[in-house]
């Protein structure tokens, strides 16, 4: 009888360890998976269609019947509850944030968003352009209607819309992102959580007109258990954050485990065979003003072989 005791305890235990998922900078040893493991005891994330991706520009193609987005309820004032879930801090979307457009089969409701960095001085994004790694990104996950759960949604291929923005680092803070900061210094450890009053997401991300370009691919998500149900979208437009306020956000938080909460992100995974789609207005901004440098210097070039 003690002895079965004994056995049940550690069976427990040990599902109970094995269970618990890293990331690669945790060192945890042999009581959690690292990414490369993950797939270990979430057999999903060893798929064929993961993410993140590395965005290789040149071998993107364009795709021109993938139309703007149009967001609801963006501008809506909403009280937003923040919880650190022991492995990122998770910012709770109410059902009234909507969208629909850049080629969704249909209406998604928000769910949540969330970030991924790095650690002081080195960059945290997921998804990587031309094999840059960014400061910071944000991702707003969307369930499909009628959906009511991530676990439900999680069974239709479509089922989840993830908008992601990657952040570039600017001399000036960000307006909006002080809130945000401050709440993450409320929710340090594992379980704990806060609210963020009379919130409005149209105050972190640009307005959907201005967020036409975009690259869109079908993947996962990028924590266990890699469910393959998402329609990515990754913008151009960049948001800004000041190194000041990235040292700040990085600094904060804990890992279940009690480490620093740094270097929130998965490693890219191969696209095997998956086609990364651009929106037709999709073209990098630069293009324009470089079409103008252009047309000018070749003006001037003119202009000096006249004299
Ligand atoms: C936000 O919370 C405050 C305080 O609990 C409450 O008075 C207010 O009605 C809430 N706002 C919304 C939009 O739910
Ligand atoms: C372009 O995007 C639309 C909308 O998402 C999709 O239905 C279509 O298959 C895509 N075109 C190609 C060539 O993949
Ligand atoms: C983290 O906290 C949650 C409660 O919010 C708890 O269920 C979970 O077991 C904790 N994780 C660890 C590894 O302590
Ligand atoms: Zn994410």
């Amino acid at each position: 009888m003690g002895f079965c005791l004994y056995l049940l305890t550690l069976l427990l235990l040990l599902c109970l360890c094995t269970a618990q998922w890293c990331y690669q900078k945790q060192s945890c040893a042999d009581t959690c998976e690292d990414p490369s493991r993950w797939a270990v005891q979430f057999p999903r994330c060893g798929g064929l269609h993961q993410s993140p991706i590395n965005i290789v520009t040149r071998k993107v193609q364009v795709n021109s019947s993938l139309p703007p987005f149009s967001f609801i309820g963006h501008t809506d004032i909403i009280n937003i509850t923040v919880k650190n879930n022991g492995h990122y801090a998770h910012f709770g979307l109410p059902p009234s944030v909507r969208l629909t457009g850049g080629g969704l089969p249909g209406h998604y409701r928000a769910s949540q968003f969330h970030f991924h960095w790095g650690g002081s001085g080195r960059p945290g994004s997921e998804h990587t352009i031309d094999g840059e790694r960014f400061p910071m990104e944000l991702h707003i996950v969307h369930i499909k209607e009628p959906y009511r759960s991530l676990a439900e949604a999680e069974r239709d291929t479509a089922g989840i819309a993830l908008l992601a923005f990657l952040f570039e680092e600017t001399a000036e803070d960000h307006p909006h992102l002080g809130t945000v900061i401050a709440a993450l210094g409320r929710v340090k450890h594992n379980g704990s959580n806060t609210v963020i009053p009379n919130f409005r997401l149209s105050d972190v991300i640009p307005a959907a007109e201005d967020l036409r370009s975009y690259y869109h691919y079908v993947g996962s998500m990028t924590t266990p258990g890699c469910e393959q149900a998402v329609d990515w979208t990754v913008f151009h437009r960049m948001l800004s954050i000041s190194s000041r306020q990235l040292e700040a956000i990085v600094e904060q938080c804990q890992f279940w485990t009690g480490q620093p909460m740094t270097d929130i992100y998965r490693p890219t995974q191969p696209l095997d065979g998956r086609v990364v789609y651009r929106s037709k207005s999709g073209a990098p901004q630069k293009s324009a003003a470089h079409a103008w440098i252009s047309a000018f210097s070749a003006l001037l070039v003119i202009v000096t072989l006249m004299h």
